[in-house]
């Protein structure tokens, strides 16, 4: 193996010539794993840019593995980091292709209504909160969209040629998609900034025609979906959108 690209509390992406390996720890079960190479296949299916799906294998350890085509490039995120001042001009271009997304046909993918309801069950939080979240959830239109599930700037490889190339599929589920952009939206609360995050919305609910208000109405349950893989910083901040949840009112 040439050398290691990316190291998480939970698994190791190694590259290895024109492949990457992602290298799961023994936490992850059986069914995650094929989980998340069951999505990439389903999504090589449609006209999206990203990975092929090589392999799937358990290494000596018996520590599950899945092989993925290399993308050549730098992800989004490094790009922006990089370059500033072209801030706004990789936002149209990720809020495009997020979009694009959701306008893709795909079949079979779990249900992302589903996952949430299982997300917050699996939470600690009061058996009265988790009742309400699941309402609220219920009472939300009902779609079938293309979502990523963790769309952001280091889940976005761009190539020589500019093309943007989307990865890990991990979180792929059909649903409605704001709840995909209020995912989004928290990733950019927390990794990239209040101003970035506002930013992102605005120019998202503008192109899309969406109301901010309807995005905003999804986060108290993507806060509580996020809670158990959130790290020790970043729970106060999903308990504080959590308990602020019966302000969230507008759905349209
Ligand atoms: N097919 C690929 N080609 C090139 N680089 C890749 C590829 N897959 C992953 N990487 C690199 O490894 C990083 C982590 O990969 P990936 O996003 O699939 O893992 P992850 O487990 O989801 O990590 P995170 O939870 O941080 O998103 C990416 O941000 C990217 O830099
Ligand atoms: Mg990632």
């Amino acid at each position: 193996m040439d050398k290691i690209i990316g190291v998480r509390v939970d698994k190791t992406i190694y590259r290895d010539g024109m492949k990457v390996i992602k290298c799961f720890d023994k936490n992850y079960t059986k069914a995650q794993v094929l989980n998340e190479a069951l999505n990439q296949a389903r999504v090589e299916e449609t006209n999206l840019l990203v990975p092929k799906l090589i392999s799937t294998s358990t290494n000596q350890e018996g520590k599950w593995l899945i092989e993925y085509e290399y993308i050549e490039g730098n992800t989004l995120e490094s790009l922006m980091s990089k370059n500033n001042d072209s801030f706004l001009e990789y936002l149209d271009k990720f809020i495009t292709l997020q979009m694009k997304v959701h306008n893709t046909e795909v079949l079979m993918l779990n249900k992302l209504k589903d996952k949430l309801n299982f997300k917050i069950e699996q939470t600690d939080l009061l058996a009265t909160v988790r009742y309400e979240l699941r309402q609220k959830l219920e009472s939300m239109p009902k779609h079938n969209k293309l979502c990523h599930g963790d769309f952001n700037p280091s889940n976005i490889i761009v190539n020589d040629l500019g093309e943007f190339y989307i990865i890990d599929w991990a979180h792929a589920a059909t649903g409605n998609a704001s709840a995909d952009v209020a995912f989004t939206y928290l990733e950019f609360m927390i990794n990239y900034g209040e101003d970035k995050a506002k930013i992102y919305l605005q120019k998202f609910c503008e192109k899309s025609e969406t109301n901010e208000d309807y995005i905003k109405s999804w986060l108290p349950i993507v806060a509580a979906a996020r809670l158990n893989k959130a790290k020790k910083n970043e729970v106060e901040f999903l308990m504080s959108i959590i308990n602020a949840r019966n302000t969230f009112k507008k759905r349209m």
